[in-house]
């Protein structure tokens, strides 16, 4: 199954850039911006990537990210991911960045999308490995200070696939960015969000009926209510699970309590991720090895799975018929 896996074309489609900063790079960024990390040693670091819940997680994620300070930065971090694409067979990716976190920190929009965009280019030349952008916004900030961000965005829009939604979820429903969603949509953007990972069921209806996604991340709590995986499958509204980080997040006990098979056999469109692999200890072919030995899945489930990343990807129709 390692080897099967290992050789399967794949797509991957929930996964923060931010959360691909391994604890080395993360130390040399330091070094090298004169930023102090509040920890001696890598292994200090690492240590302390035990997350009891999502904030946990976040607290930790963010002040990682403090060490990106240069154009160069945001290029090496993603390239960095696109290498890792490269061993994994991940043919195309469509990746997360937190624009909000690094204006915040005093670092420009432009600085972190070019730095990002130039990696990105250079990955499909040099690696072959084709991607999407997708700009999140912060839920626990205010949907005018999304706005804001949305504005800056409209200078790449060439380069921006889609918007997001992410970080805190609890407290913040997706009803709270229905203008800037709308605002989003009338641009030409793609949507997603992510909804039901901590969240109640609720939050995956307002991502799909008041902000009108294409794409659900994470979505696991929908089975909460059957009314809504019923919804799910029937309009094969795709959801980007990501199930050793619910594990790590405590979303689930353990992965064999984890309700992605049950999903996948009731017909939703559901696919395997990393969300923050530097943090969940395992990138895309460790989180696709945990499901099918967990579950004891056959190869041709696995290949199901994966063709489903194909289905829910933001590639034109033509380019899904030439790698299906
Ligand atoms: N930001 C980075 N990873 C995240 C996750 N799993 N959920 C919400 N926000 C995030
Ligand atoms: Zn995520």
């Amino acid at each position: 199954m390692k080897g099967f896996i290992s050789g399967l074309p794949k797509v991957e489609l929930h996964l923060h850039l931010e959360g691909t900063l391994e604890p080395e790079l993360m130390f040399a960024l330091a070094q090298r911006n004169g930023v102090i990390i509040p920890y001696s040693s890598i292994e200090s670091l690492k240590a302390a990537y035990q997350f009891h819940d999502l904030q946990a997680f976040l607290n930790l994620y963010y002040q990682g990210a403090l060490v990106l300070r240069t154009e160069q930065d945001f290029y090496d971090l993603t390239y960095a991911y696109l290498e890792r694409c490269k061993e994994q067979h991940i043919i195309h990716t469509e990746v997360f960045f937190d624009p909000q976190f690094h204006t915040r920190a005093g670092v420009a929009f432009d600085t972190v999308a070019s730095g990002i965009t130039r990696a990105l280019r250079d990955g499909e030349t040099n690696l072959g490995i084709s991607s999407g952008l997708i700009m999140c916004f912060l839920r626990d900030l205010s949907e005018d200070d999304a706005i804001e961000t949305l504005k800056q965005a409209i200078a790449f829009k060439d380069d921006i696939v889609a918007v997001g939604l992410d970080s805190a979820e609890q407290g913040n429903p997706p009803e709270k960015f229905e203008r800037v969603f709308a605002m989003a949509r009338n641009t030409g953007f793609k949507t997603v969000a992510h909804a039901g990972e901590e969240g109640p069921s609720e939050y995956i209806w307002g991502a799909i009926k008041v902000l009108k996604v294409d794409r659900i991340d994470h979505g696991v709590r929908c089975t909460d209510d059957p009314k809504l995986v019923a919804y799910l499958a029937e309009h094969q509204i795709p959801l980007t699970v990501c199930p050793l980080s619910n594990v790590k997040l405590n979303a689930f006990e353990d992965l064999s309590k984890h309700n992605i098979v049950e999903l996948f056999k009731q017909g939703v469109l559901v696919t395997i991720n990393s969300d923050d692999p530097a943090y969940f200890g395992g990138y895309l072919n460790d989180n696709y090895l945990a499901v099918a030995e967990t579950f004891e899945l056959s190869k041709q489930d696995v290949a199901l799975l994966s063709d489903n990343g194909i289905k829910a990807s933001f590639l034109s129709d033509e380019k899904k018929r030439v790698l299906q």
